[in-house]
């Protein structure tokens, strides 16, 4: 039990981290990137610059990304970025244990999570912890992170949306204050735009050298080269000459390594963290274990592997996960995915077509990429488990029953 008596929550470290700001984050690139490279990628990995260095030529860009929840996934806590309640009736979880409950405050100094823990009829010892970190835009949910010094935890309990209340951290026990899971650099390369780690334990950094929300450049790669050529009397004319990453001039390979930074599981690191570019060969930097094509794959941050798995992308040549996505905005609409099936399929082409008629058009969706439920992402609560519903990425022919969201409303 990680509990010590009242133990008073740092209020130092602030300065470094005004809310909002974005320090420019200057880092050498070394021998990651791959010989074969092109040579305006290689120019191109000087120095990474932040996203507001985009913004004087690329202000629709940046403004548009700024609303999507890969740019909201960690963030400074405030009112706004933290969706868990502290008002009276909601800032409380019980826990299975009697002698334990957890309760949220917030005041000047800031959020907080402490643990009340009677030890003995007469003693009760808490520990309180400031929520130094937001991560999750919120759309699931969301888990907090506190610092000790230069070192990163987690908070005990999460905030989950579908029961807009707190719960228990996803793998926590329910009836334990555990204030020790430290966070490790994959985390915050899945979350956070830059970083700088330091010698271990492996969750110690410079504190100071943070970007939360996930920055342009992780898909675009450096970009510091890009604005000064474009800054300067005589600008690019080619796009060979533009110093920067398009990923749409990548092959299909090489687009989906860039989102599979984050979106083909956790692997195993092989290279420090973040030293992937776009461009190179995501497996020279993580190793996934390579599954049997029939092994269940967990829903959970698996897209590319659920993908690859589809007809539609294996008997194809195009599909990536821009042929649906486009990352710059934000999607909210179920039906404009529909009319991406049917720029390579026929609406009569559905086996279902000829008894349902027009009432599957817009619903392709609905019933071959059906939202299900994560075996991962488990929080306790109640004593019941709570799992998120994820789209399968894989596009293929399931039993009926398995699309739950699925009306027959024309
Ligand atoms: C000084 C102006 C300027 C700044 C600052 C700037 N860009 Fe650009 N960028 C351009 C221009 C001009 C183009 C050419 C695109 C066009 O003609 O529409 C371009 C093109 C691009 C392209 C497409 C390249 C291609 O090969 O098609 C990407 C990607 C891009 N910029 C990303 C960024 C990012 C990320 C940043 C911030 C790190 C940034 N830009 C900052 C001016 C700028
Ligand atoms: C391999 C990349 C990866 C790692 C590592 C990872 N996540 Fe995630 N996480 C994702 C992706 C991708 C999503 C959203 C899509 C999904 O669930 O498939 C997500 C979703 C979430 C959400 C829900 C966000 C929302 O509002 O929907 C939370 C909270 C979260 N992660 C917290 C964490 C924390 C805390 C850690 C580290 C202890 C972590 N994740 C590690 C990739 C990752
Ligand atoms: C999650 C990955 C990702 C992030 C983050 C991202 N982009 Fe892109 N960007 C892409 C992909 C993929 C393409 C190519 C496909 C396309 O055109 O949408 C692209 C294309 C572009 C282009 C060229 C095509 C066009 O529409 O003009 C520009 C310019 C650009 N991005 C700028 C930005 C800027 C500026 C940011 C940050 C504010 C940003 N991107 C953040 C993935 C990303
Ligand atoms: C640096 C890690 C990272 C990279 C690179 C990345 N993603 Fe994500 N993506 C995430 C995380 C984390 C989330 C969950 C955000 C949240 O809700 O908190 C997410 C969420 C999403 C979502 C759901 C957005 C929503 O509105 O709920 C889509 C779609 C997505 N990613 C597609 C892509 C595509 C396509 C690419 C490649 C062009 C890509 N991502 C690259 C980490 C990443
Ligand atoms: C880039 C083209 C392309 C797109 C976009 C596309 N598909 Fe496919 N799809 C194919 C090809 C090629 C096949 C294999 C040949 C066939 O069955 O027609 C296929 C096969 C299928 C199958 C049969 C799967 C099986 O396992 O037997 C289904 C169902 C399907 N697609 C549905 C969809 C849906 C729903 C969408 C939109 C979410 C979609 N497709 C988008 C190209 C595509
Ligand atoms: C109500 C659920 C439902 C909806 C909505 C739906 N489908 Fe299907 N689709 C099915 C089922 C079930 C099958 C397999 C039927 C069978 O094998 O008897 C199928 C089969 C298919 C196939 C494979 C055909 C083959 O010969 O192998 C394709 C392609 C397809 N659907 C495309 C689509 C497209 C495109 C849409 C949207 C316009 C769509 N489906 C909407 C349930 C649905
Ligand atoms: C054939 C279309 C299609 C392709 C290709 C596709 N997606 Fe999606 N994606 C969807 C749809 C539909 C949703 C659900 C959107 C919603 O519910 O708002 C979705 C949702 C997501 C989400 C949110 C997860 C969730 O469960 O809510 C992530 C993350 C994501 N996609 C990542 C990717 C990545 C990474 C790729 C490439 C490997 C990819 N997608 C390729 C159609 C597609």
């Amino acid at each position: 039990m990680s509990l010590a008596g009242e133990q008073a929550p740092s209020s130092t470290r602030q300065d470094s981290r005004r809310p909002g700001a974005r320090p420019v984050v200057l880092a050498l690139l070394g021998a990651s990137v791959a010989g074969a490279f092109p040579a305006f990628a290689r120019a191109a990995t000087s120095a990474y610059v932040g996203d507001m260095a985009c913004n004087s030529c690329h202000e629709d860009k940046v403004r548009s990304y700024h609303g999507t929840a890969h740019f909201r996934t960690s963030s400074m806590p405030t009112s706004d970025t933290i969706h868990g309640k502290f008002g009276p009736g909601s800032n409380t979880l019980m826990t299975v244990n009697p002698n334990l409950y957890f309760e949220m405050e917030a005041d000047e100094r800031g959020f907080f999570q402490t643990a009340h823990l009677r030890s003995s009829p007469t003693e009760v010892l808490t520990r309180s912890e400031r929520i130094d970190i937001v991560v999750g835009s919120g759309r699931k949910g969301q888990s907090y992170l506190f610092w000790d010094g230069d070192q990163l935890f987690q908070l005990p309990l999460s905030y989950w949306t579908g029961l807009d209340g707190w719960v228990n951290s996803p793998g926590y026990t329910d009836g334990r204050a555990d204030f020790d899971r430290t966070i490790g650099p994959r985390c915050l390369e899945c979350h956070a735009g830059r970083f700088e780690s330091r010698a271990p334990p492996r969750n110690r950094y410079n504190v100071s050298s943070i970007v939360l929300g996930i920055t342009c450049e992780r898909c675009h790669g450096p970009g510091g080269e890009h604005v000064d050529r474009f800054s300067s009397a005589t600008p690019p004319r080619s796009p060979a000459e533009r110093a920067i990453v398009n990923p749409a001039r990548l092959s299909r390979a090489r687009q989906l390594d860039i989102c599979g930074q984050c979106h083909e599981g956790l692997g195993t690191s092989i290279t420090p963290p973040l030293s992937f570019v776009p461009g190179d060969e995501l497996d020279r930097h993580l190793t996934f274990a390579k599954l049997a094509p029939s092994a269940r794959v967990d829903v959970h941050a698996s897209q590319v592997q659920l993908l690859e798995r589809s007809k539609c992308f294996r008997l194809s040549t195009t599909m990536t996960c821009g042929t649906c996505h486009d990352v710059h905005a934000e999607q909210r609409e179920l039906t404009p995915f529909s009319s991406v099936c049917m720029t390579c399929h026929a609406i009569e082409s559905c086996r279902r077509f000829p008894k349902l008629g027009r009432a599957i058009d817009g619903k392709c969706v609905d019933c071959h990429m059906p939202l299900q439920q994560t075996v991962q992402i488990i929080s306790r609560v109640d004593g019941s488990s709570v799992r998120p519903m994820v789209r399968n990425h894989q596009i293929a022919i399931y039993p009926d029953g398995a699309a739950g969201s699925f009306q027959l409303t024309p």
